[in-house]
């Protein structure tokens, strides 16, 4: 396993809909362990393969605490086929946008089809802060971002202070 760069905005990768993954092979599954490898070592609790530039529909979420052992969560081609209609808040931050938080409301519970790291079929329904991860994740695969859920003012202040440390760091 190897770690990947992780994008930041403004990337324009990050804007892109991903495509779906038609055979779960040897490739992917590589590309899983890297993305949860790079996971960890952020580190975060979740990760969509187009923040490291690979325009396809995968996701690595583990919520297990410090403490608690790993337990990794492969979504392939995860689609949201039934929301609450109650919503729940939660502070959300993104590892393409880093040491930026801001409060995110969404459907409190979430049903999921998925194909697993095997390419079984999976099915899953989702509460409290792995809903919020997981439609987050999701919203990743379409080139959404968190900050596309916050007010114009705040989402444009943050894209233009990223926008900044890009071409410093390009030395522009
Ligand atoms: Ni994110």
């Amino acid at each position: 396993m190897s770690t990947l760069d992780i994008l930041l905005i403004p990337d324009q990768r990050l804007k892109q809909v991903a495509a779906p993954i038609t055979s779960v092979d040897t490739s992917v599954r590589k590309l899983l362990d890297d993305m949860l490898e790079t996971m960890y070592a952020a580190p975060g609790i979740g990760l969509a393969a187009p923040q490291v530039g690979s325009l396809i529909r995968a996701v690595t979420i583990d919520l297990a605490r410090e403490n608690e052992p790993k337990a990794p969560l492969f979504l392939i081609n995860p689609r949201i086929v039934w929301s609450s209609e109650e919503r729940s808040t939660y502070q959300e931050g993104c590892l393409s946008i880093p040491d930026y938080y801001e409060d995110v409301e969404r459907p409190a519970r979430v049903r999921v089809e998925y194909q697993d790291r095997t390419g079984e079929e999976q099915e899953l329904v989702a509460e409290g802060l792995l809903a919020t991860c997981i439609q987050h994740e999701i919203d990743h695969l379409n080139g959404i971002l968190f900050i596309d859920h916050i007010s114009r003012l705040k989402r444009e202040r943050v894209w233009k202070k990223f926008v900044k440390r890009a071409k410093f760091e390009a030395g522009e």
